[in-house]
Parts: C-alpha cells; sequence; structure tokens
C-alpha cells in the first residue's frame, strides 16, 4: 500500500534543473576553457555538487588540485544561488501545486528527497516549505544519488518500509537510487532517457494521484 510520496527537488518540484546547467556550464566555458552539452548535463542531474565537478573534468579530459575544485565548486553555488534568489512560486513546475493538495487529502504523506544543500531555502523562496512532512537534503546524507540513501532515509524518518513509498524523480540517477532503495518510481521527463522507471510522466499536470494510485497497483 502506498503511504508516501519521495519528490526529488531540481526539476520535478521547482524549475531549478536548468539553472544548475547555466551555472556549471559558466564554470566549464570561463575557468575551465571547454563548453558543456545539454546532453551531457543528464548526467550531472541528481549528482552531488563535488561528484558533479569531478563529472566535468573527466568529461574535459582535465584535473584540478583539491583547493581549486573547493573553491569552483564554491564559485558554482554563488552563481546558482544568484539564479535561485530571483525565484518566485511561478517556478513550482507545472501541476504540483494541485498535485500535492490531493495527495495531501488522500492521506499520503509527503517526503522531498533531494541531494541539493540549497533545498530548504529553494522551497521557502516559492512557498511551499511546509507542505512537506519531511525533508531529506544534501545536509543530511552521505552519499549523492544513485546511491538509495537518501529514498532510505525519507522512509525511515517517516517509520514507513520502503515499499509503501514512491520516488518521484527527473533523473536517471534518481530513478536508480529509488530502485535500489526498493520503491516504485515515477519518472518526470522523457520515456526513452527514464527508462528504468516504473512509470513516466513529462510533467504532473493532468495527473490524478488516485488514478497513479490504481496504475501503480496494476503493475505489481
Ligand atoms: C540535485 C541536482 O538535486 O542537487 C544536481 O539535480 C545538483 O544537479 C545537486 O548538483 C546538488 O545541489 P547543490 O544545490 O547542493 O549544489
Ligand atoms: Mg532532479
Amino acid at each position: 500500500m502506498t503511504k508516501a510520496f519521495l519528490f526529488d527537488l531540481d526539476g520535478v518540484i521547482v524549475d531549478t534543473a536548468h539553472f544548475h546547467y547555466q551555472a556549471w556550464r559558466r564554470l566549464a566555458n570561463e575557468k575551465l576553457g571547454f563548453d558543456i552539452s545539454e546532453e551531457f548535463n543528464e548526467s550531472l542531474k541528481g549528482v552531488s555538487r563535488t561528484e558533479s565537478l569531478e563529472r566535468i573534468l573527466a568529461h574535459g579530459g582535465t584535473t584540478l588540485d583539491e583547493a581549486t575544485k573547493t573553491d569552483y565548486g564554491t564559485l558554482k553555488n554563488n552563481w546558482y544561488v544568484a539564479l535561485v534568489n530571483q525565484m518566485t512560486p511561478d517556478d513550482i513546475l507545472p501541476g504540483i501545486t494541485d498535485f500535492l493538495v490531493q495527495t495531501r487529502t488522500a492521506g499520503i504523506k509527503i517526503g522531498l528527497g533531494s541531494v541539493s544543500k540549497n533545498a530548504r531555502p529553494i522551497l521557502e523562496k516559492v512557498g511551499i516549505l511546509d507542505k512537506f512532512d519531511v525533508i531529506i537534503d544534501g545536509n543530511k546524507i552521505a552519499k549523492g544519488k544513485p546511491d538509495p540513501e537518501v529514498f532510505l532515509n525519507g522512509a525511515a524518518e517517516l517509520g514507513l518500509l520502503p515499499e509503501e513509498c514512491v520516488v518521484f524523480e527527473d533523473a536517471v540517477a534518481g530513478i536508480e537510487a529509488g530502485r535500489r532503495a526498493g520503491m516504485k518510481t515515477v519518472g518526470i521527463g522523457k520515456a526513452d532517457i527514464l527508462t528504468e522507471a516504473t512509470l513516466v510522466f513529462a510533467d504532473l499536470q493532468n495527473v490524478q494521484v488516485a488514478d497513479l494510485i490504481q496504475q501503480l497497483k496494476a503493475l505489481e
């Protein structure tokens, strides 16, 4: 029985995935001397800040000393924070506000499972921090996605079993994390990218919680 929905933040609740890309792209262009494509950016989604920089460096065939890596991670984050500081409730992705209301009405708990250290201030900025029963963010976990830690902690804090939780994710790494946690996964995005998800929707507009629960049950 489904008792909780665990939502990723970036690219599921709010439209911040492109801000991460913009800030990393600026770092690659201005400091590393190469460009990163949107296609390559898919492999950064759901991945922690330090691991993202490692992947970018490997992609460009370059290395940096530890102190410079720390500086560049901070620089990227400063650019990112400047972008997210301009966000308003309009940056909540289509269908999310209504979907959270439906979830609450259905008696299903609402959790956040994000590796971002900026998760709380972003939820506050767009005015939906109080909608979450539990928040697991980058400050509470040791391992980023695709490790299942973030979602397992969410289930544990809610006092639920993994199989009672459904994960909502836009990232390949996040779907893998949900799957490894033993949870059903709903991909938000393209079915040809999120191939491992239990179900995939372009967005949550027009998705009814009751219908979704039925669809997931039918697949058991
Ligand atoms: C994830 C994003 O939600 O958070 C990644 O998909 C990002 O792109 C990661 O790297 C860490 O975020 P932050 O805000 O702690 O740098
Ligand atoms: Mg995401």
